[in-house]
């Protein structure tokens, strides 16, 4: 089959090139420029990446006018629904469901990962007790390389398989003795009985003084939420793993690049924001059409937390699974549940109230990943500082999927973009008499 091509021509000089359309087996066509350079002396000028490819994958693909989300060409509702987080790790990590052979291998080899070196412990007596836990995450994981020299050749795909089952097995330890390090409890340790949700509940929860049963609703739902949070393409955080492990840095430094990226309110860090918002829009006693005039107004820098999307222009389907799984858990909860209902209505209101306006209508903003999340946290006890902890841990199998696919193109190289400079042309030093 014959070439795609497209013609770019200069007409200040006449010169023009010609660029190959690249085929995708989902999604747009792209436009490969990587000679545009070269041959007409032009870059390209896309600042936040609107319109731009950074690289290939077969891991997620996403279509924002239809809102659809597949790992591996599996669509997230049957994922959400059939599968199980361990699962989706293997999926993403490997390309494939796994036999059950397979997926009970990989979890005993999460489980045996799932310790952290006695050494890390005095890692957290270095942080102040109210260090935001996504500060301690980005410095312990960041620190992790330093434990593991003799699997971190990244060139060696094995060694990549590794260092990957590592940083998903120790996520969970490392969020959870965040949170009892801030509270001032004892650390406690994973075990091998519990699923890698239940394990994690009980490391944030578990005390010395009595034996603590995970809630399974709580850890059903957890798996769910973690499985809806796995990956999404290239967004911001896991751009700046790719870009971090395209200089050969370690996976543990690269991943630990993702979780500082993703801490931003403007990312994962909405879900703590979202909640925060709506106990604003609770207590100040306003109608909610107040907050969603102020979310319109360009002079007021009020956005409504957990609305919009680079790429979602319809609704995230991610957040309509957690909508229902929001709905089930706190009617499951009875009295329990009545606590967090006041700001559930209050969430399903502003986004009633924000779909019939026009701006937001016509700009297409509807409730993402992060709208309705935070709600489901609280009412598991998860408090506010952890929700974007809870993010990371979920995302980091999408990271290291990422960075594992990177490592493994021949083509991969550093990445290294362009600019367009607007500064001062060349001009003599000045000395400070003259001044
Ligand atoms: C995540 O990329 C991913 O895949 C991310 C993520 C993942 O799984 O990795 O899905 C997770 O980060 C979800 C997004 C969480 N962030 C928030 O909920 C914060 C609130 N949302 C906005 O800050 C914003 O919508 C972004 C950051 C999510 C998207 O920003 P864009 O794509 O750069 O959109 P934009 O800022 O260009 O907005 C387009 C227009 C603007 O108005 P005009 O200039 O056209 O007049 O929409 C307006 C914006 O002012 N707008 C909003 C709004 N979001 C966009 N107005 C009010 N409230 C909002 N939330």
């Amino acid at each position: 089959m014959s070439k795609q091509m497209v013609t770019v021509i200069d007409h200040a000089t006449g010169k023009q090139v010609d660029l190959e359309v690249l085929n995708p087996t989902d999604g747009p066509k792209t436009i490969d420029v990587r000679k545009l350079y070269k041959e007409l002396g032009y870059f390209t000028f896309d600042p936040g990446f609107m319109s731009t490819a950074s690289c290939w994958s077969k891991i997620t693909y996403l279509d924002g006018e239809k809102g659809i989300l597949r790992y591996r060409g599996y669509p997230i509702e049957q994922l959400a629904e059939h599968s199980s987080y361990m699962e989706v790790c293997y999926l993403l990590l490997h390309g494939e469901l796994p036999q059950a052979d397979e997926l009970h291998t990989f979890e005993e080899g999460i489980k045996d990962r799932s310790m952290l070196h006695e050494a890390v412990k005095s890692f957290y007596n270095g942080f102040r007790r109210d260090a935001h836990p996504m500060a301690t995450m980005v410095g312990v994981v960041g620190a992790l390389s330093a434990f593991y020299h003799d699997h971190l050749n990244i060139h060696d795909p094995e060694q990549r398989i590794v260092s990957a089952m590592r940083l998903i097995a120790k996520m969970p330890t490392i969020a959870a003795w965040s949170y009892r390090y801030a509270k001032g409890w004892p650390f406690v340790y994973p075990r091998k009985d519990l699923s890698y949700a239940e394990n994690f509940l009980h490391m944030m929860f578990a005390s010395p003084m009595e034996p603590y049963d995970v809630d399974p609703l709580f850890a059903k739902a957890l798996d769910v939420i973690m499985i809806l949070h796995a990956d999404h393409e290239q967004n911001a955080s896991t751009s700046t793993v790719r870009l971090t492990g395209s200089s050969e840095a370690n996976p543990y430094a690269a991943v630990a690049a993702g979780i500082a990226a993703l801490w931003g309110p403007a990312h994962g860090g909405a879900n703590e924001a979202v909640i925060r918002m709506l106990n604003d829009i609770l207590e100040s006693g306003k109608p909610l059409q107040h907050f969603v005039d102020r979310a319109k107004d360009k002079n007021d820098r009020f956005r409504l937390m957990g609305f919009g999307h680079r790429v979602y222009k319809s609704f995230d389907p991610r957040a309509v699974i957690i909508r229902q799984i929001c709905h089930q858990l706190l009617n499951n909860l009875g009295p329990q549940g009545r606590q967090y209902q006041k700001l559930f209505e209050t969430a399903m209101e502003l986004e009633r109230v924000a779909l019939e306006d026009d701006y937001f209508k016509s700009r297409n903003l509807y409730p993402n990943v992060d709208f309705y999340s935070g709600i489901i946290f609280l009412a598991m006890g998860i408090p506010l500082n952890m929700f974007t902890v809870l993010f990371a841990l979920s995302r980091t199998v999408g990271w290291i999927s990422q960075w594992n696919e990177m490592m493994g193109d021949p083509q991969s190289r550093i990445g290294r973009p362009r600019q367009l400079y607007i500064g001062e042309t060349e001009r003599d030093y000045t000395p400070m008499e003259a001044r």
